[in-house]
């Protein structure tokens, strides 16, 4: 079998962060990271190194791939900026926008005042802190976006505010959120192509495959 992506170091994020609010209770999401894990496996399966950086999911690693487990955003970014350099960069991860600014090292008590406000601080952005590396850019870097509605416009200027080269856009208004299906628009410099409403493990083939002719 043809190899297009052998000698190439692919970098992916996958799955929910969690931010701890206490030792036993954290904001997270529902994401099951199926689209990213499939997408690490399509890209091992066209010959390249690929390096997963997920969040808690129930998947199993997937073979021959080097998966490393991170909880929160700031960790997520942590492993990230450890894996580089990378020849792409595919941030597939729901990354919570929001943390507790100030976790507690005690459980709180349920009867205690200050539960009434959780005071948040905003989390890094993986993704356009990536684009925006001077030195260690990856050559493709490639983000996610999830959309109800106006899915073209909006992943385009998503493209431009998050400095990345490709956004997948996600057209989420079925049941796509944790389901087994995906229906696609990838927006690259050159315009927009829409995909057929597919199995995730195609529609990662069909992006493994563009990133090899891309590279
Ligand atoms: O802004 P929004 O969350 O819609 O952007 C989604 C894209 O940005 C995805 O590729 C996601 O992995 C990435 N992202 C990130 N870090 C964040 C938020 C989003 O890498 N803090």
């Amino acid at each position: 079998m043809a190899e297009p992506l052998a000698g190439r170091h692919v970098l992916i994020t996958a799955g929910p962060t969690r931010e701890p609010i206490d030792p036993v209770r954290y904001i997270s999401n529902h994401s099951s990271g199926q689209q990213g894990y499939a997408i690490a496996s399509a890209c091992a399966a066209l010959g390249a190194r690929v390096t997963l950086v997920s969040g808690p999911t129930a998947l199993a690693d997937p073979e021959g791939i080097s998966v490393v487990r991170i909880e929160t955003a700031l960790e997520m970014l942590a492993a990230v900026e450890t894996a580089l350099p990378a020849d792409v960069f595919i941030a597939v991860a729901a990354v919570a926008d929001w943390r507790p600014a100030a976790p507690s090292d005690t459980k709180i008590k349920a009867d205690k005042a200050s539960v009434s406000s959780l005071p948040l601080v905003e989390n890094p952005d993986i993704l356009k802190t990536i684009s925006h590396l001077a030195k260690s850019r990856p050559g493709l870097v490639v983000g996610f976006a999830a959309e109800t509605h106006d899915v073209e416009a909006l992943a385009t200027a998503k493209r431009l505010r998050k400095g990345c080269d490709w956004i997948v856009a996600n057209d989420v208004s079925g049941d796509v959120m944790g389901g087994a299906e995906n229906a696609v628009t990838l927006v690259t410099p050159q315009g927009s192509e829409h995909w057929q409403r597919a199995p995730k493990g195609e529609i990662a083939a069909r992006l493994a495959s563009r990133i090899a002719d891309a590279l």
